[in-house]
């Protein structure tokens, strides 16, 4: 069952449903403000940090859930009903409903009652707030008398605090309302120099800023009193709970459509110049009344959505192919690159699953982010590199997390993830072989933020790698730590007590529990490390690190072969965890995929049977999943991934980050239908026949579908905000399809299916466009290249000379 469809040629996901399974949302913004919107317009907005910025509130877990938006009502005034045109929250029942989920913008449409209304929702380029354009028409044969009002509940700022310390909550809101305009300004008078502002482009009748006077005494949003009254009663905040709603009365003859913008924005002005005039304690308006009356200009806006679309245009260009797989056109061309831009902004701060109080951005998380970004911006992946490699410890280490406003490496859950350091070498890698600016080696980073620290990014990395060198085991493998790729996978964590966090309590001292995976990350990191240093002229380090490689390479084979697949990790009692010797959890896929991606066992046959045990173990319908057999009960020696209920999360789900790891992994061992088999199961698009059962979106991925050993197999949750995007979009387009950034130029060496006779691909790489067209003659994988109409030695299509601006490859697999 579906509760929409895709419109590819307007890049939009229609739902025709409101009561979709789960909230469908979408992103607003893509630099600094942000916002969630959801297909019945819940959802919240921030400006950088999800936690510390907290423009409107939100209510995680509510009943009704989805509650807290930008909730506009609309009232006919002669007979006193009123509604909600997004649905939520008054749910009435729509003649006709549409939300379209565009790119950087979200349009609800609905008609009630012979009214029809079009919100559209979108953050200009460049600007720190959000428009809100609704236009309301008039179906009936009758002239309408309506109002229109809107609403938004402003947050204290800091998400956490204003969840929870309402004894000092209660008392600080404060607003000013100027030209119909509503400021929200609670705690300004002291430290902060940051304002929120809500602003209509009609002549108001008047407005609420106090929750309880808009909603009524014991009333919710579903049916304010003000709404039902029809008057609003000009409230003023004082403490309690701030809001911006306005009344807007129209006018409308049949046919007659009229349009209203709203706009919620965020704004600051210089510390010293906070007040206006300047002894008072009124916020100084001066620069942001221009920003106000130009996006209540109608033309302005026009102007800002039509840029917003040329700015995606341009971003989604980077990349287009055609094959025979519409599914994987649709998420390669528009849906996994758009997602890529939602995790590179967001990491894993703010969707319906994640609160944007808990987590900053993740060390591991943003590096392996950039796999899928890079392509797109990388004037700001270069950025991301810099900040995250400026929170790097002086011994190599990494903080797990830090907080994007100020950039600092999160104290509270620290660091020790052994596995964190590697994925910076990944991400600078990938930066590299897409730009090719070696510039940013040299650029002068600090460790831990400490001023005087600064050295060149290129230490940074050989610090990464060291910091391995420096933790290896009993068995010549590198020590876990608190955890590796695998935050669940917690061998020195040993918790009893309840409610403790898996993540940052160690009760061992950590020098026997090995981890298996970070043997194979450091043999990928190594290696891309290696090709550096070799190319900046550092010939004996390069050999080093070669050697260090091939050595941890050998230990792999010894320490880490089970026989018919690879082992996962050693515990502290230094027992094998994916052994077939263990009980439960035999055979987990981190080790499967990533062995062979880093080329362990490619030439002695492990590759080919690792490959064979994921199939025959691991493999369901709708993805591969972790370990198997799933944890029965709690090992306090394995940690978090033991406490989930069998087939959910790391026990044992189909946790969609990784299985893009076995999708190159097949490339590598050459076989491409499997590789394709693999990606088709997870892709979202291909899954939505299925909503029903899959419940997310079907236009992103989600981070983890319940595996078999679930009641629920098939159901996917936490979507949006998940490795899961970058790697699919990487190995679909790097290895399925073969579009490679190197080091040395654009290889091309697609590993597709047997039964495709072909696709085509355009990409633009260091400023040129490569226009390619692959057609296959025969079952296999060899490539044959033709180079703007000349045959080609090898894979790699060179750059071009100077001032040509695309090149042709034609392609033929063999
Ligand atoms: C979550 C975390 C990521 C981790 C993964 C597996 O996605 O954000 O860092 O690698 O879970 O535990
Ligand atoms: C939980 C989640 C895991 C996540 C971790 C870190 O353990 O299961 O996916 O990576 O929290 O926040």
């Amino acid at each position: 069952m579906k509760f929409g469809y895709f419109d590819d040629a307007n890049r939009e996901y229609v739902i025709t449903q409101p009561d979709t399974p789960l909230p469908w949302i979408n992103y607003l913004g893509c630099q600094a403000y942000f916002g969630i919107i959801s297909n019945t317009a819940g959802g919240y907005s921030f400006y950088r940090d999800a936690r510390l910025r907290r423009v409107s509130r939100y209510r995680y877990n509510n009943v009704p859930y989805d509650l807290g938006g930008r909730y506009i009502y609309l009232r006919d005034d002669d007979s006193g009903e009123f509604w909600s045109p997004s649905w939520q929250p008054t749910r009435p029942d729509l003649e006709d409903y549409t939300c379209r989920h565009g790119l950087g913008y979200t349009i609800i449409g609905s008609r009630y009652s012979g009214i029809e209304a079009h919100s559209t929702y979108f953050v200009p380029l460049d600007e720190d707030l959000e428009i809100w354009r609704l236009a309301v028409t008039n179906r009936r044969s009758q002239p309408a008398s309506l109002s229109v009002y809107s609403s938004i509940e402003f947050c204290l700022w800091d998400a956490n605090d204003d969840a929870t310390n309402f004894q000092r909550n209660f008392s600080i809101g404060e607003v000013e309302i100027e030209d119909g305009a509503i400021y929200h300004k609670t705690e300004y008078r002291e430290r902060r120099n940051h304002f929120a502002y809500f602003a209509c482009s009609r002549k108001t009748e008047g407005f609420d800023t106090q929750r309880e006077a808009f909603v009524g005494p014991y009333r919710g949003w579903e049916k304010p009193l003000a709404v039902e009254r029809g008057k609003l009663s000009n409230s003023v905040a004082h403490g309690w709970a701030p809001i911006g709603a306005h009344h807007v009365e129209l006018q409308l003859g049949p046919e007659e459509t009229q349009e209203v913008i709203f706009l919620l924005g965020y704004h600051e002005n210089p510390q010293e110049q906070k007040f206006d005039p300047p002894a008072s304690q009124t916020v100084n308006k001066k620069t942001v009344k221009p920003v106000i009356a130009k996006y209540l200009n109608f033309a302005d806006v026009d102007a800002a959505f039509e840029k917003l679309r040329q700015y995606w245009d341009g971003l989604l260009a980077v990349c287009q192919v055609e094959t025979p797989d519409v599914h994987t056109n649709r998420m390669v061309n528009i849906w996994n690159a758009y997602q890529c831009m939602a995790t590179f902004n967001m990491s894993r701060s703010a969707s319906f699953y994640e609160s944007g109080i808990g987590r900053g951005l993740g060390f591991r998380d943003s590096n392996q982010d950039l796999l899928g970004f890079v392509q797109m911006v990388p004037a700001r992946a270069r950025e991301r590199i810099l900040d995250l490699a400026a929170t790097q410890l002086p011994n190599g280490g990494a903080y797990h997390q830090y907080q994007p406003l100020t950039k600092r490496g999160n104290n509270d859950v620290g660091g020790n993830f052994n596995d964190d350091p590697h994925w910076l070498i990944v991400g600078v890698a990938a930066y590299l072989k897409e730009t090719g600016d070696w510039s940013i080696l040299d650029e002068p980073v600090p460790y831990d933020n400490a001023p005087g620290s600064e050295q060149p990014l290129y230490e940074h990395l050989q610090r990464s790698f060291q910091y391995t060198l420096d933790r290896l085991g009993p068995h010549g493998l590198p020590l876990i730590g608190r955890a590796d790729w695998n935050d669940c996978l917690n061998l020195n964590c040993f918790s009893d007590t309840p409610g403790q966090s898996f993540q940052t309590t160690t009760n061992k001292d950590g020098k026997v529990a090995e981890s298996v995976f970070i043997a194979a990350l450091f043999v990928l990191a190594g290696r891309e490390l290696a090709e550096i240093a070799r190319r900046r002229g550092r010939t004996d380090e390069a050999q080093r690190y070669l050697a260090e490689v091939a050595r941890m390479e050998d230990t792999v084979r010894e320490q880490g072969w089970d026989g018919e697949w690879f082992l996962r990790a050693y515990d502290d009692f230094g027992r094998k965890v994916g052994s077939k010797e263990c009980a439960e959890g035999k055979i987990f896929i981190e080790t499967q995929g990533f062995c062979v991606l880093a080329g362990i066992g490619l030439d002695d046959g492990r590759a080919q049977a690792a490959m064979e045990s994921v199939a025959k173990h691991l493999a369901t319908g709708h993805g591969i999943i972790l370990q198997q057999p799933a944890y029965s009960r709690y090992y306090l020696e394995l940690g978090e991934i033991s406490s989930y209920p069998p087939g959910y999360k790391e026990n044992a789900g189909i946790f969609c980050h990784n299985n893009p790891w076995v999708m190159i992994a097949e490339t590598q061992v050459g076989n491409g239908d499997r590789a394709y088999d693999y990606y088709a199961r997870i892709n979202p698009s291909a899954r939505e026949p299925i909503s029903e059962l899959h419940r997310c979106e079907p236009y992103v991925y989600a981070q983890m579908i319940a595996g078999r050993d679930a009641p629920t197999h098939g159901e996917a949750k936490n979507s949006w905000l998940t490795g899961t995007a970058a790697w699919n979009y990487y190995a679909v387009t790097q290895w399925i399809l073969g579009i490679r950034p190197t080091f040395e130029g654009l290889e091309i060496r697609p590993v597709v299916p047997k039964g495709w006779r072909g696709f085509k691909a355009t990409r633009l790489f260091r400023g040129v466009t490569y226009i390619i067209a692959v057609t296959r003659e025969g079952e296999g994988n060899q490539v044959a290249l033709k180079v703007d109409g000349e045959p080609w030695e090898g894979t790699v299509v060179p750059a071009p000379v100077e001032g040509q601006r695309a090149v042709t490859v034609e392609v033929t697999l063999k």
